[in-house]
């Protein structure tokens, strides 16, 4: 069983300020915009009904995604300005914008921690402790979780800087092993060892990284696309779910019984994701008495 309240969720981690306010009381219930989905048969106005009524954290997120919208400009021309020279800027992060994020995570990290235990691994054998991190760089999470259990050992993924990854900032540490290479690759591992000769990827699958025993207390599956990922046009209406759908799969073969994995999720009353958290929670309950907790980009 994980540290992590007894299979508890949060369904939605929009900022800590957000979890705590709503968990404080300061937040009231509020039905759900009609601009969040105007079609009230539709799975997403059903899912965002049900997050309202049963998942306080989630009551300020319309109104943040809102603010969010007004402060960015979404309905004004300088908005288009504004995100390209955002994009500049997360695309050619420069030492300080890689420290600032990496500072970033770690707070976030140190968060979630404080309000869930979510990095406690509890274990008998502090030696035998293990993390899993499906893409790590810069490197905070990780961070959080050895300074939490220095013990740990850790093995963290991440993309090439040739393929238009970001740099690991995190300290060189002896228990842990960083794996550079594009985690969408790992067919073997995913269980496909019949790759067609024409496949455009042919010659790029990966061999196994995992021996099949391998086994993680916490892992954390917290990946998003880059936009200097240099990759194969056949992938790219669907990477977004190619990368989650890697992560879930390798991360949910090689968690402990009784771990806890780290999910990060968009939007987080989507179809797509609602039916995650339904297959997670029956994961949950049903089969392994571990934790998952959902960790949300709201806009
Ligand atoms: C939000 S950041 C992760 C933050 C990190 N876990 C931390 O705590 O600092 C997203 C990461 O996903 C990685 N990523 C995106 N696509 C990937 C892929 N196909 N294979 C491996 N890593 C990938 C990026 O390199 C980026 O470092």
């Amino acid at each position: 069983m994980s540290s992590y309240s007894e299979q508890t969720w949060y369904s939605v981690y929009d900022s800590v300020s957000v979890v705590q306010n709503a968990l404080q009381g300061t937040v009231l219930y509020q039905e759900a915009p009609a601009s969040q989905s105007s079609d009230n048969q539709s799975p997403s106005y059903a899912i965002t009904q049900y997050l309202l009524r049963e998942v306080p954290e989630f009551w300020r997120l319309p109104k943040l995604r809102q603010k969010a919208k007004c402060q960015k400009g979404w309905e004004n021309p300088e908005g288009d300005q504004f995100f390209e020279k955002q994009r500049k800027t997360a695309d050619n992060a420069d030492k300080k914008t890689a420290k600032h994020f990496f500072r970033m995570m770690k707070n976030i990290g140190h968060d979630m921690h404080q309000m869930t235990d979510v990095f406690c691994i509890n274990g008998l054998n502090p030696d035998k402790q293990a993390i899993l991190d499906m893409c790590v760089a810069p490197g905070g999470f990780l961070a959080t979780a050895l300074r939490i259990n220095p013990q740990a050992r850790a093995i963290g993924f991440s993309l090439p800087k040739s393929e238009g990854g970001h740099n690991v900032l995190l300290p060189k540490h002896h228990n842990v092993s960083l794996k550079f290479l594009d985690i969408t690759l790992l067919a073997t591992d995913m269980g496909r060892l019949d790759i067609p000769n024409g496949h455009p990827d042919a010659g790029k699958f990966l061999p196994r990284q995992f021996s099949s025993e391998q086994r993680f207390d916490l892992v954390i599956c917290d990946g998003q696309v880059l936009r200097t990922h240099e990759r194969a046009t056949y992938r790219e209406h669907r990477e977004a779910r190619r990368l989650t759908l890697t992560q879930l799969a390798l991360g949910l073969e090689h968690v402990k019984l009784g771990g806890t994995m780290i999910v990060l999720l968009h939007k987080v009353e989507s179809r797509r994701y609602g039916m995650l958290q339904h297959l997670g929670q029956t994961i949950c309950t049903t089969k392994l008495s571990m934790s998952i907790v959902w960790t949300l980009i709201s806009c």
